[in-house]
Order: C-alpha cells, then sequence, then structure tokens
C-alpha cells in the first residue's frame, strides 16, 4: 500500500490548545485524520510524525523514502534547520511545506525558511485547510501510485 509522510515539527504536537487566535482550534489528530480522509480514495495510508527534536525528524525521513510524497510543516525549524533541509534533499519523492500562519504576515524571522527551495510547493496561511490542499496537490503530482 502507498504511503504519505505526514511530518510535523516542534510545537506542532499542542495543536489545538497553542495559540489559537494563530494557529487555530484544530488538533494535530484532527489535522492527521483529515490528510487521511483526502488520500484515502487512492489507497494511500498516511504516515503521521510529530517530534519536537530535529534529530528524531532527519530520522523519519531516513526511514521514508519508499514513501510516494510527504507534507512539512517544520515549524520553527524552517528558520534555521539545516540537518532537516539536508536529509529532505536525499528524501526520493515530492514533499510539500505547509504553514498554518501566513509567516509573510509575521515577525520577519519567519519570513524565510531553510527548507522551501527544495520543495516542490509552499501553502501558508490557510489554516488546517493548508495540510489539505497539499494533500491534493501530491495527488495530483504522483500519478499512477
Ligand atoms: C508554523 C510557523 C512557524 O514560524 C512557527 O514556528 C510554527 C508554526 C505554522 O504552521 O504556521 O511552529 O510552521
Amino acid at each position: 500500500m502507498a504511503e504519505l509522510l505526514l511530518l510535523n515539527g516542534p510545537n506542532l504536537g499542542i495543536l489545538g490548545r497553542r495559540e489559537t487566535e494563530i494557529y487555530g482550534t484544530d488538533t494535530l489528530a484532527d489535522i492527521e485524520a483529515a490528510v487521511a480522509e483526502e488520500v484515502s480514495h487512492r489507497g494511500w495510508k498516511v504516515v503521521a510524525v510529530q517530534q519536537d527534536g530535529e534529530g528524531e525528524l532527519v530520522r523519519a525521513v531516513q526511514g521514508a523514502y519508499d514513501t510516494v510524497g510527504a507534507i512539512v510543516n517544520p515549524g520553527a525549524l524552517m528558520i534555521a534547520g539545516w540537518s532537516l533541509r539536508d536529509a529532505l534533499a536525499n528524501y526520493p519523492a515530492p514533499w510539500i511545506e505547509v504553514h498554518l500562519s501566513n509567516v509573510w504576515a509575521r515577525e520577519k524571522f519567519r519570513h524565510e525558511s531553510v527548507l522551501a527551495p527544495l520543495a516542490c510547493g509552499v501553502i501558508a496561511g490557510l489554516g488546517s485547510l493548508g495540510y489539505r490542499l497539499a494533500a491534493r496537490a501530491l495527488l495530483d503530482r504522483v500519478a499512477g501510485s
């Protein structure tokens, strides 16, 4: 069965009770269920990983080379997550970077992502809908599996 990697970085495990005015009220479990729903008709299974530590995220990417694609919200690792960036550089399938908030409408330190140049697309500012849209985009990108 084809698998889609859903990778969430630091502080995203507490969605639903984290600065809800910025990140919304959906929990990570809600988001994982929404992504699973989006891809189920294609027979894809979602492998969901959330870790606060960069090393664990790197290992999750290294262990997911067989997945058909990935949705990655790196959280603050977008700013300087160089080892996550290098792990994704060797990830063989298309992946999309997602941010719940519009990072360019926020503090300057969030305006650049070291990962984004490697992603096939970036979705930001659409809340949890962004994950669904990323799933749809990957369904479109990954033809035939
Ligand atoms: C975030 C944006 C990041 O700047 C922040 O550090 C997060 C969440 C988002 O989803 O909007 O942890 O990735």
